[in-house]
């Protein structure tokens, strides 16, 4: 299938094309490079450097009329949406509306949505959590997201697009970029190896569902064949906390380095893990990387890339 991937030079988007052509497909890459790498693009896949908010997007189409769309670009950092509501709604919203209408108009036959589960259902009534959890947005770019599904739903009912919508858990693995607002993950990972402190937002015991990226990869290329309207969960089912994160990390780098309590993040979500068991039935898929193993390549990965000479 012709595959075209939004924001395939980003951290997810990226691991989705090398699992798109590991597949078989034919992959083309549509980012503006704003967060997004050079280095992360495959070269297997074409590459069109455009806004999806921009006048160029049409051209994409027009050159590489896609079978489906897999949708990742997005302004995806909850702190730039605070900053800049507005600007964090025309990417994550507008563009999504974009490339809905190109797909229209080119008759792309699919679209894939990136959803965001960490944000959708905000302080969880029930564990796991299962879709029909009710939606309590908490932040600027939890709204833009959810925005983006309700016109993916709106496009598949109207326009008759093929739509499946996977609401992701906290990402984690090899090319998140541990500066600025990322994973902690990421953020602990860079300081570790650097020797430096990680600071524990309070106590640590807060716990959240962390997805390793190749796993939500696979769903990806699940979600091509999977029946159109489906909406689930790409989480592993389990909360760990922010101490159980650091403890993993420490072995296996390993560093002596204690790390201290600040004060808590003002309004984080205490515990908040997803409900797979629907991505298994709808899509057949479940984790592959349990978080020991995710933790060793994406230190391994690390160290590699800081070893490596900037080219
Ligand atoms: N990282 C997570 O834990 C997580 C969780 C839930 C959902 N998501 C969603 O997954 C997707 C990918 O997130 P990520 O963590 O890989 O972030 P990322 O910032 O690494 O990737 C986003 C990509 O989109 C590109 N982009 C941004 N604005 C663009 C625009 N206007 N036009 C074209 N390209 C543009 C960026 O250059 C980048 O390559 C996003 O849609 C995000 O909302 C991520």
């Amino acid at each position: 299938m012709r595959v075209l991937v939004t924001g395939g030079a980003g951290f997810i988007g990226s691991h989705i094309v090398d699992a798109m052509l590991a597949a078989g497909h034919e992959v083309s890459v549509v980012d503006n490079l704003s967060t997004g790498k050079r280095v992360n693009l495959n070269p297997g896949a074409r590459f069109f450097e455009a806004d999806i908010t921009g006048p160029g997007l049409e051209s994409v189409f027009e050159a590489f009329r896609p079978e489906a769309v897999d949708h990742h670009a997005a302004q995806a950092s909850v702190k730039v949406s605070i900053g800049e509501p507005a600007r964090d709604l025309a990417v994550n919203a507008g563009g999504t509306v974009a490339l809905l209408s190109l797909c229209r108009q080119y008759e792309v036959r699919r679209f894939v949505y990136a959803a965001s589960g960490g944000t959708a259902y905000g302080e969880p009534q029930t564990l796991p959590i299962t879709e029909d959890h009710q939606v309590r947005l908490l932040s600027n770019y939890g709204v833009s997201k959810y925005t983006g599904e309700l016109y993916v739903d709106l496009a598949r009912r109207t326009w008759g697009i093929e739509t499946v919508v996977l609401r992701y858990a906290n990402v984690y693995g090899p090319r998140q970029d541990p500066h600025g607002e990322a994973g902690v993950v990421a953020i602990f990972t860079g300081l570790m190896l650097a020797g430096q402190p990680c600071t524990i937002d309070g106590d640590g015991e807060q716990a959240k569902d962390y997805v390793y990226v190749t796993d939500v990869a696979a769903a990806n290329v699940a979600a091509l064949a999977a029946a159109s309207g489906a909406l689930v969960n790409i989480g592993t089912g389990t909360g760990t906390s922010v101490n159980a994160i650091h403890r993993e990390l420490a072995s296996a780098i390993p560093t002596s380095v204690p790390s201290r309590n600040g004060p808590p993040r003002p309004g984080d979500v205490r515990n908040t893990w997803l409900d797979n068991r629907l991505a298994k039935d709808v899509l057949g898929w479940s984790p592959a990387v349990d978080f020991a193993r995710g933790i060793a390549e994406t230190v391994a990965w690390y160290r590699e890339r800081a070893a490596t000479p900037p080219s």
